[in-house]
């Protein structure tokens, strides 16, 4: 026995927590298999439950579907982009790019509906904490890419860069959706330390209410293949990074169940 039930798009739920706008993609709808039993409770132990009636039960929550929205999309908020995973182009180009209106050390773009969540956010921040945020770094363009990359190979050598920085072609930034934050005066900017700041463990805790992901942590280099940043954070919308923080996975590539992605192919 199926029922059918509606799944809120993604996007429609992260629109609706900050920015009251649509994403451009479409709720689905699909069947879950339901667990109903004929086995008599007073017997068998297992907890009384309603009969089944073939009424779709209105209090009963929709479950998650993975599958929803793509993974390999660029333009997807649920894209995953790591060593293994390169963009397709590598040189995509986000088309909704907007000037994002926070404090900054580079002038900071993103998606508009990642700026609308970080504004949510800094604001949220600011006024649970009586602290400030600016972004660090945020959307770069693959010759952006190709210049951090290179900047990071000549100052630190090739094998460490691989552990800090994206090639080109391979990193969230290209996206639109990811932001590096730091503390507004700076503490610990774009080091390990930021995540022992009020700063950096108020955005571990918290950033998931506004859709985002802390990408890279600590305990999960061998699947992510970058070292701790609790600066980088990726915009994954309301509704995954809701069901990421009650499930506890904290990686991509663990939660949609893809390889891990230590090194480059
Ligand atoms: N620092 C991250 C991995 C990037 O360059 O995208
Ligand atoms: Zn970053």
């Amino acid at each position: 026995m199926t029922v059918v039930v509606a799944v809120l798009a993604a996007g429609a739920l992260a629109a609706g927590a900050v920015s009251g706008r649509g994403p451009a993609l479409e709720p689905s709808v699909h069947s879950v298999p339901t667990s109903a039993t004929s086995a008599d409770p007073a017997t068998s132990g297992t907890p009384a439950r309603p009969a089944p009636s073939g009424t779709p039960d209105p209090t009963a929550v929709p479950s998650f579907d993975r599958s929803a929205y793509s993974i390999d999309d660029p333009a997807s908020l649920w894209l995953v982009v790591d060593k293994t995973r390169p963009l397709n182009p590598v040189d995509y180009t986000p088309t909704d790019l907007v000037d994002v209106p926070v404090p900054h050390i580079w002038p900071p773009k993103l998606r508009r509906e990642a700026s609308d969540a970080v504004v949510a956010l800094f604001g949220a921040f600011t006024a649970e904490t009586g602290l400030q945020l600016q972004s660090q770094s945020s959307y770069r363009s693959f010759s952006t890419q190709v210049d951090v990359y290179n900047q990071d190979v000549a100052s630190n050598g090739q094998a460490f860069a691989d552990t800090s920085t994206a090639r080109p072609g391979t990193s969230e930034h290209q996206t639109g959706l990811a932001i590096d934050i730091s503390a507004l005066p700076g503490d610990c900017s774009l080091e390990a330390c930021f995540g022992d700041t009020r700063h950096g463990m108020w955005l571990a805790q918290n950033a998931w209410r506004f859709g985002f992901l802390l990408r890279y942590p600590a305990d999960k280099v061998p699947v992510t293949g970058y070292g701790y940043e609790p600066w980088h954070f990726r915009y994954i919308g309301f509704e995954l990074a809701t069901e990421m923080h009650d499930t506890g996975v904290t990686t991509l590539e663990e939660f949609f169940g893809l390889p891990a992605a230590p090194g480059y192919n």
